[in-house]
């Protein structure tokens, strides 16, 4: 299995059930049907026919049938055993951030969303940006212009970056500087420090092509202006 399916399913993961572990994701998955799952991870549509709130299936809406299929065969390999609830309910305190808009409904974000492309793996540009699409737009935005409430910047800040520090931020979550960024440096060393040298290759190419303007955000000949 590639690494950037370990890293999905580890965003998977935490964004859907929080720290339970990959027994309950299995245990979630083996109450679901595949189109069941795939609805639930890429359109953002739970069973019952809500949207999903807080796990990013707008950034999980990029994923090939190819990878969404690894992933939901890997978490259907792993075993079942008795764990907590499996049935996510939002705390009260998540449930405000809900009602006040914080989190949007994913149906409504993905809707906004051009359809998804197969990327060229062969072609750095296209590669990273699935790579982007699908491990950044969580808390960098749809569009990669930043977090709404400004708690993550625009990635066209990797102009600041060399392709050494670049490599070095990923793998150790060290930013340029010696800087802790505290989530971000977390995240990149509990997902990205297990993206391969030429994935962060990829991503860098394609998040430097976009800060300068010559490449798309999002994939396709002529992409919607973003909202
Ligand atoms: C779980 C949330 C999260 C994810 C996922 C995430 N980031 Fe971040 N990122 C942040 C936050 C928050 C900041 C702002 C950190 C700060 O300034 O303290 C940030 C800052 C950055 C910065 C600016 C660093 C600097 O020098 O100040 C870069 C570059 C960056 N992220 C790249 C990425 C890339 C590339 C990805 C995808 C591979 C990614 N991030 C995914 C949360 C995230």
């Amino acid at each position: 299995m590639g690494t950037h399916v370990k890293k999905l399913l580890r965003g998977l993961g935490i964004a859907l059930i929080g720290l339970m572990g990959l027994a309950v994701l299995a245990l979630a998955a083996a109450t679901h049907t595949d189109a069941e799952l795939e609805r639930v991870i890429r359109q953002g549509v739970r069973k019952d026919g809500t949207s999903t709130m807080i796990m990013p299936s707008s950034m999980f809406h990029w994923l090939t049938d190819e990878d969404l299929g690894r992933v939901i065969g890997y978490v259907r390999s792993q075993p079942v055993t008795d764990g907590p609830e499996t049935d996510v309910r939002l705390r009260p305190v998540a449930r405000l951030f809900v009602l006040s808009g914080v989190f949007r409904p994913q149906v409504s974000m993905i809707e906004e969303l051009p359809p998804r492309a197969e990327p060229d793996r062969a072609d750095p540009v296209s590669w990273g940006r699935y790579l982007a699409l699908t491990a950044c737009t969580e808390c960098h935005g749809n569009d990669l212009t930043g977090a709404e409430d400004g708690s993550s910047p625009d990635l066209a800040q990797v102009l600041a970056y060399d392709q050494d520090a670049f490599d070095h931020f990923m793998s150790t979550g060290e930013a340029l500087g010696g800087r802790n960024l505290e989530l971000m440096s977390e995240v990149a060393r509990s997902r990205f420090s297990f993206f391969t040298d030429d994935e962060v290759d990829a991503l860098y190419s394609f998040l430097r092509a976009r800060a300068q303007g010559d490449v798309e955000t999002w994939p396709g000949p002529r992409a919607p202006t973003p909202p």
